[in-house]
């Protein structure tokens, strides 16, 4: 497994109105901007991914957008619910150490001052052993390698003008720690169909069919397992009683992640939902598209405004919005918009 960032700032903005060129003109030369706090931090390993929204695309970018990018939509489940919550941009950064991440996001929000509304701001950490906020070891079975990058990325023959990108799926959980603590060891290992200290997974006869694996493993057609990126990080304020993780999911198709939320959310067989959820609450929700370094570069002219109606005059949405979306990135350095040092 790839070694994880020690420090994240999840940044969430929306664009403000009459703003897009100024946005446009930002995105278009970030990968300089990362450059330049990376070099400054050579041994921070500074890596930032923009993610842009559903709502947002068509009012940066003429030409086609991403096939199956749209809103995230709320699921509510008998019990639980996933909130749709706002974003337009995401700049999910990361690093070795929090100065380089907090540099960069200081370089971003002055750049876009005026520009965008920044809605949610969350600073994670890595706990030790690589554990959640809940004590378990998080992100085991990510996938590396060819694999990974199989999982987060689109295919060319999927969808040739966004191949490299990938879609990000974002949400913020608060847990319920008194509770947490007081359901004791033995059933937090159910919860999670792991063991807490040595990290080992149940096997199928022992894992109760509401864990939170049970309902994240999910198959295609061909029975063969399809996987996701995470690079959840956990964040708090102890003198809040804020214990959280910050869910982030990249995926080479949004329905991934999707199906997984159903699973958690709704339950599968429905009512039969993911027990992690009776002490974890889900407050954000949003997707995203993440587009390569040479889109970024080099992006789609943005659309001429109409005067009178202040809207943009090219509206291309192609898109069945019954689909969810997500995607990350962590592979392909020329592909994704990620700088490290060398
Ligand atoms: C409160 C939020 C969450 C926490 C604390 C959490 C924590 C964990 C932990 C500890 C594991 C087991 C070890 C590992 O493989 O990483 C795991 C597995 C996993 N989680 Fe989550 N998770 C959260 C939310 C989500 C969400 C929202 C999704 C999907 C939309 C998700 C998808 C997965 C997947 C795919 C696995 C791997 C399952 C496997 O292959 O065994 N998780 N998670």
């Amino acid at each position: 497994m790839a070694r994880l960032p020690e420090a994240a700032i999840f940044l969430v903005a929306t664009v403000n109105t009459d703003a897009e060129e100024a946005v446009w003109d930002f995105l278009s030369g970030i990968t300089g901007l990362i450059r330049s706090v990376a070099s400054r931090v050579p041994d921070s390993r500074l890596r930032c991914v923009v993610g842009i929204g559903s709502d947002v695309w068509d009012r940066l970018f003429t030409g086609p957008r991403p096939a199956r990018l749209a809103p995230f939509i709320a699921l509510q489940g008998a019990v639980h619910t996933a909130p749709a919550t706002d974003g337009d941009l995401l700049f999910h950064i990361r690093a070795r150490t929090m100065d380089a991440c907090f540099e960069m996001a200081t370089q971003i929000t002055n750049a876009l001052q005026g520009a965008v509304t920044v809605v949610d701001e969350v600073h994670g950490f890595r706990l030790f052993d690589m554990r959640s906020m809940v004590g378990f070891v998080d992100g085991t079975e990510n996938p590396a390698g060819p694999a990974a990058e199989r999982a987060v990325t689109v295919r060319p023959d999927d969808d040739p003008d966004f191949a490299g990108g990938s879609y990000v799926l974002i949400q913020k959980y608060l847990h319920n720690m008194t509770a947490w603590n007081a359901a004791g060891t033995d059933e937090q290992e159910r919860v999670f169909g792991r063991t807490k200290w040595d990290n080992i997974e149940m096997d199928d006869d022992t894992k109760p069919s509401n864990s939170h694996t049970a309902l994240t493993v999910i198959e295609d057609d061909n029975g063969e397992q399809v996987q996701i990126m995470r690079d959840n990080m956990p964040f708090g304020r102890v003198g809040q009683d804020e214990f959280g993780t910050y869910f982030l999911g990249y995926s080479a198709g949004p329905e991934v992640t999707d199906e997984m939320l159903r699973n958690m959310f709704i339950g599968k067989p429905e009512g039969n939902y993911d027990r992690l959820l009776d002490f974890s609450t889900a407050v954000t929700g949003s997707r995203y598209f993440a587009p390569t370094i040479d889109f970024l570069d080099d992006p789609p002219a943005l659309p001429a405004v109409d005067n009178e109606t202040n809207e943009p005059e090219t509206i291309t949405t192609d898109v069945d919005p019954s689909m969810g979306s997500l995607r990350i990135g962590d592979l392909s350095r020329r592909r994704q918009l990620t700088t490290e040092e060398k």
